[in-house]
């Protein structure tokens, strides 16, 4: 697929401005802080409605504005489509597909795919267990948009259940109402985890290739997936008893915290380099050639379920590759994967990049060509 036209109206710090794609790769050059990642942020939310700098709507929305618009055009292999995303401060977002809102935000998903790189994914690896499940989600999301919907209402029903619990912490628990919400988190949850679980089953062989390649055969990567709830055979039956049993040895530790324990909201995933957890004993140097794996493995697996291929998004990372790491890169993407680059200086460039891209210079959310 190709993202052909982009415009952002008050979004962050750009108040009106028209992008052509005009070429495979675009470099976006800039100083610090004159909006290269806002930029990339926009595809970004686009693509999956999140961006992975966290932010709140409010954050988007250009001081003093009251909305901010994001318009894409893409052109993917069944036909071109119109995307446009209304973010307000304060109130809510409108989602709308070739100039129509829609109901529900989850039919926006899937026009637009992209995977964005930036140094912030080394998180991947150090951060917390929140992130890797962002990651994992985001990228269900990409491939199968109903997973948005799915995943929506499992937090919508955790929400009312912590409710629950938090307001019988003084004793007066309804065991009834309890029951309801436990088969509802149940029900939900096992969706969750089972297209988790079937998504790593293709990521995992995809990555450990990639690793292979860049480590040059050196080193040896593992990827399992820890479920809050066991998948065991990956049935529902058998996922569904597991489940339960775990709420049911919680239970007491529910009741007194205040809050659900078990569940796909508590889920990790163990990175090990040569039998090691990357997170504690790996190298800067060995974190970044995983994240590099697991960022290409993403690539190609979009490709693969989507059939049409995805953005990559660099942000600000390419200069921090080094020369082996960046060549694997280049040679992966070549014309094959619309890129867009941010950069400081085009001093880290190939020139066969340079020749090739499409660069555009941005000084204070103003677009030069
Ligand atoms: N809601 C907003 N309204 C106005 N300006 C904003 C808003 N959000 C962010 N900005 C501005 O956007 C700028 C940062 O843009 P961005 O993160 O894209 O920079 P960058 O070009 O990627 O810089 P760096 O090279 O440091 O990564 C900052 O000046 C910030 O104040
Ligand atoms: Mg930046």
């Amino acid at each position: 697929m190709f993202l052909k036209q982009l415009q952002l109206r008050n979004f962050r710090n750009y108040h009106d401005q028209l992008i052509d794609f005009t070429a495979s790769k675009t470099i976006i050059l800039g100083e610090n802080a004159q909006g290269k990642s806002n930029l990339l942020e926009a595809i970004e939310l686009l693509a999956t409605l999140k961006s992975h700098r966290v932010s709140k709507d409010h954050d988007f929305v250009a001081q003093g504005c009251p909305e901010a618009k994001i318009f894409g055009k893409v052109d993917r292999l069944h036909g071109e489509v119109d995307l446009s995303l209304t973010l307000r401060s304060p109130g809510r977002r409108t989602a709308s597909l070739n100039s129509e809102n829609l109901k529900r935000q989850a039919d926006f998903l899937g026009y637009l795919n992209a995977v964005e790189f930036s140094c912030l994914d080394l998180d991947l690896v150090r951060g917390a267990p929140e992130r890797r499940r962002l990651w994992l989600d985001g990228m269900l999301v990409q491939v199968e948009p109903l997973y948005g919907h799915i995943l929506q209402s499992y937090q919508q029903i955790l929400k009312q259940r912590n409710a629950l619990l938090k307001k019988g912490l003084d004793g007066n628990l309804p065991a009834e109402e309890l029951d309801l919400w436990d088969q509802q988190l149940v029900n939900a949850g096992i969706k969750v985890i089972r297209r988790r679980s079937r998504i790593l089953e293709r990521l995992v062989p995809i990555a450990q290739s990639w690793h292979q390649q860049i480590s040059q055969g050196h080193e040896t990567l593992i990827i399992t997936y820890c479920p809050s709830v066991a998948v065991g055979d990956g049935e529902v039956e058998s996922i569904e008893q597991t489940f339960r049993e775990r709420l049911a040895q919680r239970q007491l530790a529910e009741k007194s915290l205040g809050t659900t324990l078990i569940g796909p909201h508590r889920d990790d995933l163990a990175l090990l380099i040569d039998g090691v957890l990357a997170k504690s004993y790996g190298s800067q140097g060995q974190q970044r050639t995983l994240v590099l794996a697991l960022k290409l493995a993403e690539l190609e697996l979009i490709e693969q379920i989507v059939g049409d291929t995805p953005l990559l998004l660099l942000d600000d990372v390419l200069a921090e590759l080094d020369l082996q790491r960046q060549n694997q890169l280049l040679s992966v993407i070549m014309d094959r994967f619309q890129t867009i680059v941010t950069t400081t200086h085009l001093g880290a460039f190939d020139a066969k990049w340079l020749n090739a891209a499409q660069i555009l210079q941005v000084q204070n959310g103003i677009i030069k060509t």
